[in-house]
This record gives C-alpha cells, structure tokens and sequence, in this order.
C-alpha cells in the first residue's frame, strides 16, 4: 500500500486530533503517503481530498474537534454518492482508508468496502462509548469529565436552594455517560435505558432523601431514557412532589468540546497507530479498539450489531451509596 487517506465522521470526540496524528505519523513513518478527507463521507464524495505531512500534524494533540472537520452524509447512504466517492479516491491514488467515528462511520465504511473493495480500518472515535469491541472509545473520558464539571457546579446551587436537579446527559442509545457521571458527581440516582425505571421510583427516592434530611439530590438522566427526557421527568416529578423544588438542566454539546484528557490523547494516539499498523498488514472491515489494555480488531459487523453490556454493577453501587 503506497498511499492511504484518514477521515473523521459523524460527532465529533476530544481525541480525535491525537488518532489523526497518530495515522498521519504512523504511516509516513512505513513510507506510506496519507491524506486528509476533509468532512468525512461528504468530503470523499466532493473530492475534497488534501495530502497531509507530518507537520500538518504538529500541536494538534491537545485540541477538541477534529481538523478534518466532520459531517454526517446523506449522499453516502446512496448508491450513486458512494460512486462519485469511490471515483474520487481513486483519482487520487487512495488504496486504503482508516475511519474515525462510531456506528454511523463503520456502517457506511463496511457498505463501501463491500461494493468497492477498498480496505478500511476503523477507529472508535465517538463520546457515547457505546461501540462493541473496545473497552473505550476516543472521547468518552473527556465527556464524562466535562459533565462531572457541570454537576460539581449544580450542586453547589441545588444545595444552596436545597433544590432537586435533573440533569440530561449525552449517549444516544447508552447509558455509559450517565453512570460515569453519576458515580463520579454522587448522584442520587441514575437513568439510563439499559436498566428499566419507573416514575414511582423516582419519587420514592426523592421522598426518601429528603426524609433523611438530604435537602438537595441530583437525578443523572441519559438523553436515551425509555421513561423520558429529563424535562419530561421534572414536570412529572414536580406534579408528584408539590413540596420540592424540582429544576432541570440539558448538558447537550458542551460534551462534545475542550481539550482531550491524558486518557483520550493516549487512546487516540494507540488507536490511530493500531488502525495504520492492522491496514498495512492487510487487516480490513475492522475496528480497532483497546480491550484490557490491549489493541483488539474487532469485525466492524460485532462492533456495529453487537450491543455493548452496561455494567450493572455500576447500578447498583449508585443505589446503594447514595442512601
Ligand atoms: O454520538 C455522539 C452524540 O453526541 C450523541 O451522544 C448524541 O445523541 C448525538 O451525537 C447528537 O448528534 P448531533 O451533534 O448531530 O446533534
């Protein structure tokens, strides 16, 4: 393989920079030509297509987003985009491709693998951590620390106005940054989709809290909660429980932004060179991804249609510790 091309897709992840340089690096460092795909699918299917050396890289690490600038492709889900995208890489000498993003990414690049062959290597690049086949995600370290930040400074203001706060939080589908979060910041309860949750529970605890003298409680809420999006908990919660006073707050893109932690830029950084070294030892159609802190490829099949457990554990040390 001569020359490869490095895209980002979908949200973007604090770490996504460090897996870029790492890519980039790793592989002018095999004396293989990179370049850029500048906003993912989209860019592929406009031939925005940019050569990338080493120094394009430089002081990159520590930054939030992503400099390849990311999209979400409507054109890519259809036959004829992905045409004009296949042509496009092939103009430009491309005979291999490492995607950053999550399931949207993988799903599009194993289609395109599938219809046109060219080798793809994924890496997990989202905030949700909600991919099969790696321990973590690039991003989600951040995210939850970003969110703890948040809580720390809700608190003060719940327990100054003795105050129940209900606090949404990213995830999509996962109820990873809410547990995270949940056990980080001493919630007095979590919600999350992957475990079944009652409004009558909800109010038991509350109720419960305060009769134990606890006059301010957080509700960590995940934005995929079956029972409802944190506004809609509030308002149930307020007609419930006339005698508190019951505020919510949506944490939404701050999330997504600032400087990655050490994590992040660690992970971006083996992961990038993971996805570099798996593509030009012929590995393709897979994701790689960290598990018991070591690089793991994974199917892009598993790590899209595999679900990710939740650790339950986690749960129930919620429950118990904020009696
Ligand atoms: O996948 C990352 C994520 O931030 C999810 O947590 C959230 O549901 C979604 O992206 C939001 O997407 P958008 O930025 O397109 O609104």
């Amino acid at each position: 393989m001569k020359k490869i091309a490095v895209l980002t897709s979908g949200g973007d992840a604090p770490g996504m920079n460090a897996a870029i340089r790492a890519v980039v690096r790793g592989a002018i460092y095999n004396h293989v030509e990179v370049c850029g795909i500048i906003r993912g699918y989209k860019g592929m299917i406009d031939g925005d297509i940019r050569p990338l050396k080493s120094h394009d890289v430089s002081n990159i690490i520590q930054k939030g987003g992503t400099i390849l600038k990311s999209a979400r492709s409507e054109e890519f889900r259809t036959k004829r985009g992905r045409e004009k995208a296949y042509k496009n890489l092939k103009e430009n000498g491309i005979e291999g491709i490492v995607a950053i993003g999550g399931n949207g990414t993988f799903t599009g690049a194993e289609i395109f693998l599938k219809e046109f062959g060219v080798p793809t290597v994924g890496v997990p690049g989202t905030i949700d951590n909600d991919l099969y086949g790696t321990d973590y995600t690039i991003g989600f370290d951040t995210a939850v620390n970003t969110a703890l930040d948040a809580i720390d400074k809700i608190r003060d203001t719940a327990d100054s106005h003795d105050r129940v706060f209900f606090v949404e939080v990213m995830g999509r589908d996962s109820g990873y940054i809410a547990v995270q979060t949940g056990i980080g910041g001493g919630a007095e309860l979590v919600m999350v989709p992957e475990n079944p949750d009652s409004i009558e529970r909800v109010i038991q605890t509350l109720s419960t809290g305060r009769d134990r003298s606890k006059f301010s409680s957080i509700v960590v809420v995940a934005e995929g909660e079956e029972l409802g999006d944190a506004h809609y908990l509030s308002v149930k919660a307020k007609e419930m429980l006339p005698n508190m006073d019951i505020r919510m707050t949506t944490l939404g893109h701050v999330q997504r932004g600032g400087a990655p932690s050490a994590i992040d830029r660690i992970l971006g950084s083996r992961l990038g060179l993971a996805a570099v070294e798996g593509l030009l030892e012929g590995k393709h159609n897979v994701m790689a991804g960290i598990i018991n802190d070591k690089v793991n490829y994974c199917s892009f099949h598993d790590s899209i249609n595999k679900k990710k457990p939740l650790n339950h554990e986690l749960i129930r040390m919620v429950n118990i510790l904020s009696i």
